[in-house]
């Protein structure tokens, strides 16, 4: 099973921004120990990173073309307004889970709205780093 991976704007500042929020670990060690995850659950994973509207949606594009199995996402802040990602999530017609490492709904009134979300199969949040790997879970889990 193959798997595209996405992290969105300012997800390369986790274990620099909000530390209380966020965690002290540092987002390339998170996207290692979810890859060594994905792995050992025989599952075929890309990491993708921008801190770009487009460039996102360049990315959930190519998970079509290049025939992925599913898609998880987290936006960041895009989540919150970006019809164009949902649009292209929408648009691509593939299995995608959202994830947030915190608890969007008990945060600022702004983060509970998670127009994106409305794309997806299904959201999680809260859970820190092991929500990626929950996602991965329920898309194998799903695809059998
Ligand atoms: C986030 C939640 C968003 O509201 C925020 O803008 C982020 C990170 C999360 O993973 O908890 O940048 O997506």
């Amino acid at each position: 099973m193959k798997i595209m991976l996405i992290n969105g704007v300012n997800l390369n500042f986790v274990g620099i921004r909000e530390k209380g929020i966020y965690g002290n670990k540092d987002f390339n060690s998170i996207c290692g120990d979810v890859k060594k995850y994905a792995d050992e659950k025989g599952v075929e994973l890309t990491l993708f990173q921008s801190n770009c509207e487009g460039e996102i949606v360049d990315c959930l594009q190519r998970a079509y073309f290049e025939k992925y199995d599913a898609v998880i996402i987290n936006p960041g802040a895009h989540s919150h307004y970006s019809i164009a990602i949902y649009d292209a999530i929408k648009s691509i017609s593939l299995p995608c889970v959202e994830v947030h490492l915190s608890n969007v709904h008990a945060r600022e009134d702004f983060r509970k709205n998670c127009v994106t979300a409305g794309a997806c199969s299904g959201q999680i949040c809260g859970f820190g780093e092991l929500g990626y790997k929950m996602a991965i879970d329920a898309l194998v889990a799903q695809a059998k």
